[in-house]
């Protein structure tokens, strides 16, 4: 899009007026000094304008058109802006509008929002938020990356932390400062939808993984403020649901779930959001002893609290634990929020004003959050640049910093399962598939883009095809790139595959002249609650589809795309190799083909532990007594595959011992 017309000012004036009005020196000054320059912009400020700077409201508020419905191409309200930023003073901007953007509309957007912000009395600049969970995900035609649980599979923290400095490089590019990454949350239990967001069941993988992220954020050559979410024991609700209550002992938060955190504090992540939902009967974002005793007094945390997605007015229309709007700003602010994610309300600021001059809450306690936010924003530098978006000449090329992402999408598909019993070569494990044969795909994920990288791509939910990124090949594009296409028959079925496709597809196979099936099983994407399930064992029609297959009479490799592990246990004996390929993005089909092939030897390893009954998923480090079975053996811990797993096409050969 070369035309923006909602774009008004030059880069160079916007920083001018910033600077003008903020009339503050800028963080090239020493860093004792940074306390000073905080102290002198706070000493400057209203009620009002603390309250606005605590507020941060979704991009949808100052577009034209509705929120959850703008108008395309969503653009700029004038009038929004000046009410919203000049009149509210609002402090922070979030989210896209529904969908991706290309780098020019990003950078028309957050310019107009930087220009119209210099405009308020102090002339603050709006500190931008985005959820980059796996590259930038709402820049259309950025590198998508593996999700978390993927990146986790590779166990290379190095790897992972040039990832999410390629990300922040696009990130930074596209205008933005401040990223929603990485999730701290530990997955213990499959149910829960937002298993794949995570770096698995593991605290000391987790801890490792979210360090490298944050790292690789903040302290690359275009670094952006990592956030880690959702603090604290956000993943282990009891009804296995999204945002549902969860009742976690303080001894088993502190030994699973704080120590992720704890170790990213350490390494000097930027902020935190806080865990939506209520645990032991609380809801966090009212829990002065999760956000102050435990973040601030002992974990040390010094950087900045936002809440999650509407979370201050959940705690009176969902929680009910506030008589009202206001009753709820007050709890929260007072357990240690600094920003309010609103996001789609202006009465936040109004009624957050009202409470301190009522005394309910103390200006001394807005004072520290705004302190955090003033002190964020100036070590992103935004009171130097005005927070308006580098150059666009200066878009990183993708050719620099794609390889990463492919080689972290490589190293994340785990071979599960890999025997030799219906092998060419009798004997021989069935992978790396050689030959010259031709080889049946099928399976609903087979030919979806989507399917591999999950939810936020894109859009929020990830399934919109529109704002895949061009030229990217699904899994059966890949497999015809890599075998040729005349090794390849396609049959191709959606999710809602019926017994009647499944008899069309062993019906046209010929087992004589096939050499395999390779059967692509797994989930679409979801986000949040939408991914919230009954059951997690895998649907119905796709282990119909397994062993119907294997019922013709040739081998069958499974491939599972998807974030979290649905049990099979009633087919995987029917399968002769099993591969996990996580949601490994757009780089994600070359690397699961590269495999396949024998290109690249596999070396990815099971983050979590995959249960074999839907009821009995245990981890890793479950407690003795776990393993008591019904009849009095130490055989209940009966997993699929055991955390760790993972086969390589080498065969290692240990050395005998002297
Ligand atoms: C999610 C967060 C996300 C936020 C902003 C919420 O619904 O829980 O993980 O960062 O939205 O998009």
């Amino acid at each position: 899009m070369k035309h923006i017309p909602w774009f008004y000012g030059s880069t160079s004036l916007a920083i001018a007026l910033a600077l003008t009005a903020c009339n503050a020196p800028t963080q090239q000054a020493p860093a004792s000094s940074k306390e000073a320059f905080v102290d002198s912009v706070l000493a400057t400020m209203s009620i009002e304008d603390k309250a606005g700077e605590m507020t941060q409201l979704t991009l949808d508020m100052v577009c034209v058109g509705a929120p959850y419905a703008l108008e395309e191409p969503h653009r700029l309200d004038t009038a929004k802006l000046q009410q919203v930023l000049v009149d509210l003073k609002v402090g922070s901007i979030l989210n896209c509008g529904g969908h991706a953007y290309g780098p020019e509309q990003w950078h028309g957007l957050i310019g107009g929002i930087q220009e119209a912000a210099a405009k308020k009395s102090t002339g603050i600049p709006v500190l931008y938020g985005i959820d980059a969970i796996h590259g930038a995900t709402y820049t259309s035609g950025s590198v998508l990356g593996p999700q978390q649980i993927g990146l986790a599979a590779t166990w290379d923290t190095a790897l992972v932390r040039k990832f999410a400095e390629n990300a922040a490089m696009e990130v930074t590019a596209s205008g933005i400062p401040w990223n929603f990454s990485p999730v701290l949350d530990v997955a213990r239990d499959a149910r829960w939808p937002r298993f794949w967001e995570t770096f698995g069941e593991a605290p000391k993988l987790v801890s490792d993984m979210g360090v490298a992220m944050v790292k690789g954020y903040q302290e690359g050559p275009a670094p952006i403020a990592a956030t880690l979410k959702h603090y604290v024991g956000y993943s282990r609700p009891l009804t296995g649901k999204d945002r549902t209550p969860a009742w976690i002992p303080e001894r088993q938060l502190r030994q699973i779930f704080i120590p992720p955190f704890a170790a990213a504090i350490d390494a000097g992540a930027a902020s935190i959001m806080v865990n939506s939902g209520e645990i032991n009967g609380i809801p966090v974002h009212v829990d002065h002893h999760i956000l102050t005793d435990i973040l601030r007094d002992e974990l040390g945390f010094e950087g900045m609290v936002v809440t999650d997605w509407e979370d201050i007015k959940y705690l009176f229309s969902r929680h009910m634990v506030a008589a009202d709007y206001k009753d709820a700003i007050d709890m929260a602010i007072n357990a240690g929020i600094d920003m309010s994610m609103v996001p789609t309300d202006l009465e936040f600021p109004v009624l957050l004003a009202e409470l301190v001059r009522e005394g309910r809450v103390t200006e001394a306690r807005m004072d520290e959050s705004v302190r955090r936010i003033l002190a964020m924003k100036y070590d992103l530098g935004l009171f130097e640049s005005g927070g308006v978006p580098p150059s666009l000449a200066d878009y990183p090329e993708k050719s620099t910093i794609e390889g990463a992402a492919a080689r972290a999408a490589l190293e994340s598909i785990t071979v599960l399962k890999n025997e030799g019993k219906h092998a060419v070569n009798a004997g021989d494990p069935i992978l790396p598939i050689g030959g010259a044969g031709r080889i049946l795909v099928t399976g609903p994920t087979a030919n979806s883009l989507n399917a591999l990288n999950g939810g936020w791509t894109g859009t929020w939910q990830g399934t919109d095809t529109k704002y895949n990124t061009p030229g990217r090949p699904t899994a059966v594009e890949a497999m015809q790139e890599v075998f040729g296409e005349d090794r390849i028959s396609f049959a191709e079925v959606g999710m809602d595959f019926t017994d009647a496709d499944i008899a069309d597809i062993t019906r046209n196979l010929n087992p004589f002249t096939t050499q395999c099936a390779v059967v692509f099983l797994g989930e679409m994407p979801y986000t949040e609650g939408v991914g919230s399930v009954e059951d997690i064992e895998l649907f119905d029609n796709q282990q119909n589809l397994v062993k119907a297959l294997h019922k013709r009479g040739v081998p069958v490799i499974g491939v599972y795309a998807g974030g979290r592990p649905r049990t099979l246990a009633n087919i995987e004996p029917l399968l002769d190799a099993f591969v996990m390929a996580y949601l490994p993005g757009d780089y994600g089909a070359r690397a699961i083909a590269d495999v396949l092939i024998g290109e690249f030897n596999p070396s990815g390893r099971l983050p979590f532990t995959w249960p074999r009954h839907a009821s009995a998923h245990l981890t890793h480090d479950r407690k003795h007594t776990e393993n008591v079975h019904s009849d009095f053996s130490l055989n209940a811990f009966n997993p699929l595959y055991t955390f760790g797993s993972g086969l390589s096409y080498s065969t290692v050969v240990p050395t005998p011992l002297p």
